[in-house]
């Protein structure tokens, strides 16, 4: 069994709705080989991504920077999982009122340091709230089981 770890902070009713999504994309009935670990990036640490085989990552955009919560999660995490996790398979969306880039470059900059390798493009969800939102991260999440589970990620 292959272990996918979603870590999203969800400060909202829209942010939770998209973990959500991440977790029943994840969770799709035709995936059977893949469970799947969804935490609050404050619940999730070193022994959590130890015990993964890859990683979602979800993060509000707050003053043109990921969320706290996910710095912290990532500087707990950090040193204790650099030698250990290096080409873990990753991905990562943003949901942001206007715009995601600066988060996307500060979370590729830390996953280029622990030398995660991303499977998809950073997921960027900004401006007003869409529906479709909650498509494109149950994708997204549901393309990364289904690789891991293919043994192709
Ligand atoms: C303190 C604060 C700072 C924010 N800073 C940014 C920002 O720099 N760029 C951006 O695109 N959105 C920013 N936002 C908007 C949030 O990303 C957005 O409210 C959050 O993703 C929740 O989205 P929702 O309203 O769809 O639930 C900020 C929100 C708050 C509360």
């Amino acid at each position: 069994m292959k272990q996918l770890l979603i870590v999203a902070h969800a400060p909202s009713p829209n942010t939770l709705r998209l973990r959500a999504a991440a977790e029943c994309g994840a969770d799709h009935p035709d995936i059977d080989a893949v469970s799947v670990v969804v935490k609050a990036p404050f619940d999730a640490g070193p022994d959590d991504v130890r015990a993964c085989d890859a990683i979602l990552l979800g993060t509000t955009e707050n003053l043109g920077y990921m969320s706290g919560a996910l710095k912290d999660f990532f500087d707990r995490s950090y040193y204790p999982v650099l030698e250990e996790k290096q080409g873990l398979p990753c991905a990562l969306y943003i949901r942001a009122g206007l715009d995601g880039t600066g988060t996307r470059r500060a979370v590729e900059s830390i996953v280029t340091g622990l030398r995660w390798r991303w499977v998809q493009e950073p997921l960027i969800l900004h401006g007003e709230w869409q529906e479709s939102f909650v498509e494109k991260v149950e994708e997204l999440a549901m393309a990364m089981a289904a690789g891991l589970e293919a043994g192709i990620l």
